[in-house]
């Protein structure tokens, strides 16, 4: 018996299927897309009026296990993850102990297992301990299951360094990752400077100590002739400089998270720390740049961030919380409300933003497309049902959130993952 997809008018990156089709799913992979499939014995979903995605996927999530499980566990985030229409999220290496180990990585992918809702990919440390000091055994740590290296959270400073463990990924074909935030030039800054740090008195963090990382990496990249992978871009000069380069041949990728494209530093006025973020929210011609450099190219992806913390850590003044929002269970209506709705981008735009491009970049076959023999994970939305994001709706063990109260575009209906709904509205 397997679930079967009657009336799905499926969303690719490529193309809308205009006329409706059944899908069906059979031992986890899409056996059959076609109309009039005949029900049988199977579990039927009736996706009538619907949108059929591939599954999203979000390559930049925080799950705080192990370390700090009263943040969020694998098994939360999960359920955080499958709640906002993703089937595959990969986690980064910042948990305590860090991922720089096989041990860790075969810790979380069990457990991962066990949960049973989506799938997770560890992200593996470019550098012992995230200290900047000593590469990871990253050979090993592809053998446990990692398909990309980050030190997220912060940069690797050592250019040296880098540049090592760009040669290596470049040999054992895993993606580099970077988070562009130079310390030494954000200097304790926690929010962006500018106007608003000035006027309210916060020290600010200069768009420099991001563009200075992301020039470095690109010129790293362009001489190794090797993939670097940006996380979350927050500047309109950082979308000239990747443009720059792709039009040069240079193998950089870029993503962008939707506080970044929905949110300016005005916000932080409030002094509400969950607006609180690395790299921190920029001002409204930045947020501007990077709407449109998500629709010409420039941006490859679209990530969630989801960094979760407790109440108790971020309700302290705000130079001291840390940084980060959660994101899982907003990103999907955040950019079908300010990314689809106002045309900036078109539903299967966003679907290559947030599935098929995500895919590619970090080398997930069979997933990113709805297609016969592709994995069966397919998330069904309804693009015009509006809801209103609540502090009690986040199945998230983390509530901090600086949409809690805005009207959101597009409900997920149902996740499915490997052919099993895993989240049902
Ligand atoms: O705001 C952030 N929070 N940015 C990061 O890079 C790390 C993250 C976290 O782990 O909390
Ligand atoms: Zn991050």
């Amino acid at each position: 018996m397997g679930l079967l997809i009657k009336n799905a008018v499926i969303v690719n990156a490529d193309k809308i299927w205009e006329k409706p089709q059944d899908i069906l799913c059979i031992d986890g992979k899409i056996s059959q897309i076609a109309s009039g499939i005949a029900a049988g014995t199977h579990e039927v979903i009736d996706a009538a009026g619907k949108k059929v995605l591939p599954g999203l996927i979000d390559i930049h999530t925080h799950l705080r296990q192990p370390g700090r499980e009263d943040k969020e566990t694998i098994e939360t985030g999960s359920r955080a993850a499958v709640k906002g229409g993703f089937t595959s999220i990969m986690c980064m290496p910042n948990t305590n102990p860090v991922i720089d180990n096989a041990m860790v990585v075969e810790f979380i992918t069990r457990e991962a297992q066990r949960v049973g809702l989506c799938n997770v990919y560890p992200i593996g440390a470019i550098t012992k301990g995230q200290q900047d000091g000593e590469l990871t055994d990253m050979a090993e740590l592809k053998a446990a299951g990692c398909l990309a290296f980050s030190d997220d959270g912060k940069s690797v400073l050592n250019s040296r360094l880098f540049r090592l463990a760009m040669e290596y990924a470049k040999m054992l074909d895993v993606l580099i990752i970077e988070h562009c935030q130079d310390p030494l030039l954000t200097a304790g800054g926690v929010m962006n400077e500018g106007i608003v740090s000035t006027r309210i008195g916060l020290k600010g963090d200069p768009g420099i100590a991001e563009t200075v990382t992301v020039a470095r990496d690109i010129e790293i990249a362009h001489y190794l002739n090797a993939r670097v992978h940006l996380a979350h871009m927050s500047l309109k000069r950082s979308c000239e400089l990747i443009r720059f380069a792709k039009t040069q041949g240079i193998k950089v990728t870029a993503e962008a998270c939707p506080h970044h494209f929905v949110l300016t530093d005005e916000v932080c006025s409030s002094f509400d720390t969950s607006t609180k973020v690395n790299p921190p929210l920029r001002s409204k011609e930045d947020v501007e740049a990077i709407k449109k450099a998500i629709a010409d190219g420039t941006i490859d992806c679209i990530v969630t961030d989801h960094a979760p913390h407790t109440k108790e850590d971020k309700e302290v003044g705000f130079d001291g919380a840390p940084f980060g929002l959660i994101g899982l269970e907003t990103s999907l209506g955040l950019t079908v409300t300010e990314l689809v709705k106002p045309g900036i981008i078109d539903l299967p735009k966003m679907v290559d933003k947030m599935s098929r491009a995500p895919a590619r970049i970090v080398g997930l076959a069979n997933k990113g497309e709805i297609k016969q023999g592709h994995d069966a994970d397919i998330t069904i939305i309804d693009p015009d049902k509006e809801w209103t994001v609540t502090q009690e709706g986040f199945v998230s063990k983390s509530k901090n959130s600086p949409f809690i109260g805005r009207r959101l575009k597009a409900q997920v209906e149902y996740t499915i993952c490997g052919g099993k709904v895993v989240y049902k509205a």
